[in-house]
């Protein structure tokens, strides 16, 4: 086995496509807080595809809204702005998710729709919570896996130990890469957010989201939503790939967030709803 370094993998993070340039600027406005309807209506209509999606969305039979909408505006207020910028968002992402994962077994669309699941997953876990709401969760959720992009050309000679440890003897994934190679694709993940110059709370909930335990941050939401989305959309099945083969989620984050087995009911099947209703039209965009 050759030793890894972090040092030589995180130089391939140039080799990943940059931020699209309309998350980013949705991404910054929502960090500033300083974004109004108008903001993202204009955005939105810069873009025909994103507009036509949006509104076709807005108007899926998942909404049963009585009339049919034919404007950003009316989304925007039907649906909310914070709503309609995560769209836009997740559909800005696809180019870079939506690629296949070598080493991690993920066929094109399946790491997409494993990070859309969690993001939907963490938007849902909030409401269900009562939580306050906080755009850094649903950032963080969207991006959790992103490591496994670069870490995925390197593993090719370890991933059958690492699957030895996870099938044989019972370790969660992202332990037994560590066992392995000193460090997890979560790490991998939380550099190339640091590259990209993310905040700091988002790369934290990309760092430790198999590791809840390890965060500096006291008391940090991000952390802890992204956790139990990542777990949850794990258990839906949605774009598994090598390490859904075996995951606990942490019983501190259980205990913290007061998450109770009718919760995860109601949590789940709002996401597959939601998934299953968008899925195909976000998918037309690519
Ligand atoms: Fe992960
Ligand atoms: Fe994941």
């Amino acid at each position: 086995m050759i030793k890894l370094q972090l040092d030589d993998i995180i130089k391939e993070v140039d080799s990943l496509p940059g931020m699209p340039t309309m998350a980013g600027k949705i991404l910054s406005l929502l960090k500033s807080r300083n974004i109004s309807t108008s903001d993202i209506e204009k955005f939105v209509l810069m873009d025909p595809s994103i507009t036509a999606n949006i509104i076709r969305l807005t108007n899926s039979p998942y909404f049963g809204l009585s009339s049919k909408v034919g404007s950003i505006r009316q989304a925007l207020v039907l649906l909310g702005f914070e709503r309609i910028s995560h769209l836009i968002v997740s559909i800005c992402m696809k180019t870079i998710l939506d690629k296949p994962v070598e080493g991690y077994d993920l066929s094109p669309g399946d790491m997409w729709l494993h990070s859309v699941t969690t993001s939907i997953a963490s938007e849902m876990i909030i409401e269900e919570l009562s939580m306050e709401y906080n755009d850094e969760v649903f950032t963080s959720a969207l991006l959790h896996d992103i490591g496994k992009f670069i870490l995925g050309k390197f593993i090719k000679e370890d991933i059958k130990a690492i699957e030895d440890l996870t099938l044989k003897d019972g370790v969660p994934f992202a332990e037994a890469e560590q066992m392995i190679l000193g460090f997890d694709h979560a790490e991998v993940g939380a550099l190339i957010l640091e590259k990209w110059n993310f905040p700091e709370n988002i790369i934290n909930g990309v760092r430790c989201h198999h590791f809840p335990e390890s965060s500096l941050i006291k008391d940090d939401t991000v952390v802890d939503v992204v956790h139990i989305a990542n777990f949850l959309a794990l258990m839906i099945g949605k774009g598994l790939g090598r390490d859904g083969i075996f995951n606990i989620p942490s019983s501190m984050v259980i205990k913290k967030l007061k998450l109770k087995p009718l919760h995860i009911e109601r949590i789940c099947s709002k996401v597959i709803g939601w998934v299953d209703e968008f899925n195909p039209l976000l998918g037309e965009t690519a």
